[in-house]
């Protein structure tokens, strides 16, 4: 791990975070104190520092603005009831940034950057880190192309940075989601299956015109035959049907959730037949119809489970049982809580203590 004597460390003058209730926040607006910043010039990452969390003074060339080199990831601390702040899974939040970065033609950040700015960072904004039950630090590290010059081709400079935010419940409520089968989110051959940054920037119009229908969210399906399901806004999928858990099987168009492989595991650990496979919007539908259709739910790190109230496809709304009747989702999701908070026993170790 890069040692903190190696990162040049310069500290706020005085902490922002008495001016807020962490455990009661907007997400994703509110930032910490510090910011972990790593750049890459010459073929090489250097500079490490933390600074006081600050405004980027950009050219307008900026070449991420432009051609879109530019990735992120999702991931989360969380405060124990006895005050320690740990990471769920950051390893796999670390491979995921670099199997982005080899698909966006950007260099792969090494080990010790990554979890040494991390570790760092929430050391010096430990307090951030909220103690509610719901509450956690959203972390998000991100790779920018920063070559101030206009013309397409790999830049050569870059800034690795990580910033947080304290996090509450992302939806209050079960969500009403729109079967999709005009836009795509993702092709095969495509970059679906990586956090870029243009996958998100392509989704907000489709997902706009199922909001004005009243719907949260869209479901994704496949662009090749329009007929499997895939995703949803940041989230992947199950059902459950007829008491077996159903997922879509992973491939180039489906990013690898790590609450995806999670809540599988779980399941797994429970007993519970789990299918990872193609799922038909028609197998959906007929599973409704029949009554066997239990759960839907989206798994993801902003939200962990998104209960999912109403399907909508062509003109048809296909409304699901009560959450108060499901049996594994709101279950799965009440484990991960108290896993996360030290509860639970961490068997599959995916709690790293920081501090
Ligand atoms: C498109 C997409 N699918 C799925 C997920 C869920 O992934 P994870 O569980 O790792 O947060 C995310 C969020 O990162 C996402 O952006």
């Amino acid at each position: 791990m890069v040692a903190s004597a190696d990162i040049k460390i310069t500290r706020v003058a005085k902490s922002r975070v008495g001016e807020y209730d962490v455990n009661n926040v907007p997400f994703g607006k509110i930032f910490a104190d510090h910011m972990f910043i790593a750049e890459y010039e010459n073929g090489k990452w250097s500079k490490c520092s933390i600074q006081p969390y600050e405004d980027v003074p950009m050219s307008y060339a900026l070449s991420a603005l432009h051609y879109g080199q530019a990735i992120f990831e999702g991931m989360k601390a969380y405060k124990s009831d006895e005050g320690v702040v740990s990471l769920f899974r950051p390893i796999d939040n670390f491979n995921r940034l670099n199997k982005s970065a080899i698909r966006m033609a950007m260099p792969e950040v090494p080990e010790e950057i990554f979890m040494g700015g991390l570790t760092e960072l929430l050391k010096l904004d430990k307090n951030w880190v909220p103690d509610g039950d719901f509450g956690s630090l959203y972390i998000r590290p991100f790779m920018i192309s920063t070559d101030e010059a206009i013309g397409v081709r790999p830049s050569d400079n870059y800034k690795f940075v990580i910033i947080c935010c304290p996090a509450g419940k992302y939806y209050a409520e079960p969500v009403k989601v729109l079967i999709e089968h005009h836009y795509f989110r993702s092709v095969r051959g495509g970059v679906g299956y990586v956090k870029a940054a243009g996958n998100y920037g392509r989704s907000l119009y489709p997902t706009r015109l199922a909001q004005d229908k009243g719907f949260q969210q869209v479901i994704w399906t496949d662009s090749e035959t329009n007929k499997y399901v895939e995703e949803s806004g940041t989230m992947n999928l199950m059902f459950v049907i007829d008491n077996t858990l159903l997922t879509p099987a992973l491939s180039d168009t489906i990013l690898a959730g790590i609450t995806r492989d999670s809540v599988l595991a779980v399941a797994r650990d429970w007993g519970l037949k789990v299918e990872e496979r193609k799922i038909s919007t028609e197998e959906i539908i007929a599973a409704h119809n029949a009554g066997t259709l239990m759960e839907a739910f989206g798994t993801g790190t902003a939200a962990t489970i998104a209960h999912i109230k109403a399907i909508g496809f062509e003109d048809h709304l296909y409304e699901l049982p009560a959450v108060e009747d499901r049996k594994f989702a709101p279950k799965v999701d009440e484990f991960l809580r108290n896993l996360r908070k030290g509860r639970e026993q961490d068997k599959h170790n995916w709690m790293l203590k920081v501090c």
